[in-house]
């Protein structure tokens, strides 16, 4: 080769190499802890990257969005303004894992514009905070894009160090409950959110998003290595979004902290990237423990359908309530209440009435004799995914509940991923995906339709958890992974680390119906369920809801009185929580102090190995001693060959004292701290 040539071989890869960037602003959380770059390369591509205590996490990575009627906003950009500002707040939650919320963040907002003729504006907020980041789009209104049909977001997320992913796959036909997958970092397909990792450092890393309103959920593809794009939830109307400006998106979270209980802490961060209570006094919205006529049709000895198998009857449904009433529960959830389970329910959805009962379940009479014993029905909305029909019921649906007494409505969208049935614009019937845009607003017309009476709402199949409660307090709890109900069925089982993969992903989110207690360790057909007595006490606090269900047949309980006295003492609404020993995948330990109480509760899991724990008391009152009633694995309990064996006994202790205590294979740990006296 000549040397002309070969210079003009090497002017030409100048040219076609992506341009060096420039960073044009930085910000850096309250305590330095995180800092966060914001550049512009020579082509005017945004980009960030964020550090942590001077070690880089995030690399340089990219932002923006393809749209379907006009050029891509990515590239050609100029910063043309800033503005900055410091936020130190603290506010209280109606219920929750924690009282009071500190909401501590150091705020950059950067406006750019393109240099092309166009000339479109986008804001990008960044909230720094000491174990996070959170960023979003503001789309102004501009002439040039008074809608915008976004077709992918181009948010980028590249992740410095190699590491250990634990991902659930998305686009999956079972949409969110699949279990986890342990992979490096390297080896993630497309991700659902929360994402979790573990960087060769150790540093926790978990992706998710905050405020999902209006707008299609976020799921993360990886590229290459450890580069990782948004892939937002298709659409059948072709964008996968469509707003008019101005408009703003979900918050992008980047959760970053040092090691496991840190990052599940670090979970009032997406609390704090929404908006204040909307909904002004909540008191009626009431953290509860019930019952249900549940479990018997997951292990098909009673049915939803009319017949001699049919569960909710007036008869048997008095019976629970006067079950639930004598052990302290104050909800009785009664599935297969309403018509339209005769045929092939989750077909169509479309023979479903969500203000008729069946002939044998006298609604009136059952939920006036509930009220009589302070036991309120929680209502039963099984949509089979056909939002359209529901839509049309709604309004009525929730009147009756209203005038029932039904303060909690568990709602249902059973059906395939991409088999929601909902109403278009034409009139016509679309399909769509379960956390697509018509499901964002969808759920959100659910929640403030119910809130005007007064309701709370549990969704089952549902949209992932952003942190909405906040603004909307009656959304108490939902599903959204596997819950319970997998180890009645057993397709397969959820295996003994599960939960302990969940409380650092899922639970990022917020609070989960999982519906634990199942004492009888049993599924279907006499099937075991892969746990320990004492693990399933456990789940009552490590997996938070502030509605919990005692899920096991009412004849498991009384013949173990002694376990079910835990489950009829837990509380459900807590002052404070912390997590005392936690590796994902492997053990969890948390520590959560009842509402208004001085007493506190632990509970302990672990995975398939056996785990120990030893660790101080000092979350107890220093002034106070208390009853320490513990509920752990019997010393020769394991789930494969012993799974019953379990030690209950009381101990005084203090705030001086620790407590060690072993969990066998599949095991867990449950203790009740009672305040004695000084
Ligand atoms: C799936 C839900 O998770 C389960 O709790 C419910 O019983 C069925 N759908 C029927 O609605
Ligand atoms: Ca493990």
């Amino acid at each position: 080769m000549s040397l002309l040539r070969l210079l003009a071989a090497f002017a030409l890869l100048i040219i076609a190499a992506p341009a060096a960037a420039d960073t044009v602003a930085s910000a850096s959380s309250p305590a330095g802890t995180l800092k966060i770059d914001i550049s512009l390369n020579g082509e005017g591509r945004i980009g960030y990257s964020i550090s942590r205590i001077r070690q880089p996490v995030i690399g340089e990575s990219h932002l923006g969005f393809l749209l379907s009627d006009a050029p891509q906003l990515l590239r050609n950009f100029q910063l043309v303004a800033q503005q900055k500002r410091s936020v130190d707040d603290t506010w209280e939650q109606p219920w929750g894992e924690w009282r009071k919320v500190r909401d501590h963040y150091n705020e950059i907002a950067l406006t750019f514009e393109e240099k092309s003729k166009l000339k479109r504006r986008m804001t990008i907020v960044f909230r720094v905070f000491d174990d996070g980041v959170g960023f979003r789009y503001e789309l102004p209104a501009q002439p040039s894009l008074s809608r915008a049909n976004i077709v992918e977001e181009l948010t980028q997320f590249d992740i410095v160090e190699p590491g250990t992913a634990w991902w659930a796959p998305a686009f999956e036909s079972n949409r969110e409950e699949y279990l986890y997958n342990r992979t490096p970092i390297d080896g993630v397909g497309i991700a659902q959110t929360p994402f979790t990792m573990r960087t060769a450092s150790g540093l926790h890393i978990a992706i998710h998003e905050a405020a999902l309103v209006d707008y299609s959920g976020m799921n993360v593809a990886r590229v290459q290595g450890g580069d990782f794009k948004a892939m937002l939830t298709p659409s059948s109307s072709g964008p996968k979004v469509v707003r008019d400006t101005p408009f703003e998106t979900p918050w992008r979270v980047i959760l970053i902290t040092p090691d496991g209980p840190s990052l599940y802490a670090a979970n009032q961060l997406i609390l704090n990237l929404n908006e204040p209570n909307k909904l002004g006094d909540v008191s009626w919205v009431r953290p509860r423990k019930y019952v249900g006529i549940w479990w018997g049709m997951h292990l098909d000895t009673q049915s939803w359908a009319l017949g001699p198998k049919h569960g909710a009857t007036t008869a048997y449904a008095k019976k629970m309530i006067d079950f639930a009433a004598k052990n302290g529960f104050t909800g009785l959830l009664a599935e297969g209440w309403n018509k339209g389970w005769d045929d092939d329910w989750f077909a169509t959805g479309n023979d479903f009435s969500f203000t008729q009962a069946y002939p044998d379940f006298d609604i009136r009479a059952v939920s006036a004799y509930g009220l009589k014993k302070g036991v309120h029905l929680i209502g039963h909305h099984e949509t089979s995914g056909n939002i359209a029909h529901y839509e049309e019921q709604l309004g009525a649906a929730l009147d009756l509940d209203r005038e029932l007494g039904i303060d909690t409505v568990k709602t249902g969208y059973v059906s395939d991923a991409g088999g929601i049935q909902a109403r278009g614009d034409d009139g016509k019937i679309h399909f769509e995906w379960h956390e697509g845009q018509v499901m964002a607003r969808h759920h959100l017309h659910v929640v403030t339709e119910a809130a005007k009476r007064h309701v709370a709402i549990n969704p089952h199949e549902p949209i992932k958890d952003t942190g909405l409660r906040r603004t909307y307090p009656n959304w108490v709890s939902r599903e959204g992974q596997r819950g319970m109900e997998y180890s009645a069925w057993g397709v397969p089982k959820n295996p003994p680390e599960h939960e302990a993969n969940l409380i650092f992903t899922r639970m990022l989110g917020g609070p989960m119906d999982y519906t634990p207690g199942v004492l009888s360790l049993t599924g279907r057909g006499n099937t075991p369920i892969l746990s320990t007595l004492a693990k399933q006490l456990a789940l009552y606090v490590v997996l938070y809801s502030p509605i919990q269900m005692a899920a096991d047949l009412p004849e498991n309980y009384d013949a173990n009185p002694g376990p079910f006295q835990f489950i009829k003492d837990v509380a459900v609404d807590w002052d404070d929580t912390r997590m005392l020993a936690g590796k994902v995948g492997d053990l969890a330990v948390i520590v959560r102090k009842q509402r208004g109480r001085p007493d506190w509760f632990l509970g302990a899991v672990g995975d398939e190995q056996e785990r120990r724990f030893d660790v101080p008391l000092s979350f107890l009152d220093p002034g106070r001693r208390y009853r320490a009633e513990i509920y752990r694995d019997g010393d020769t309990a394991d789930y494969r060959t012993n799974p019953r064996a379990i030690v209950i006994e009381r101990r005084t202790v203090t705030a001086s004292d620790r407590m060690a205590l072993r969990i066998a294979p599949g095991g867990g740990a449950a203790v009740r701290f009672v305040a004695v006296g000084k």
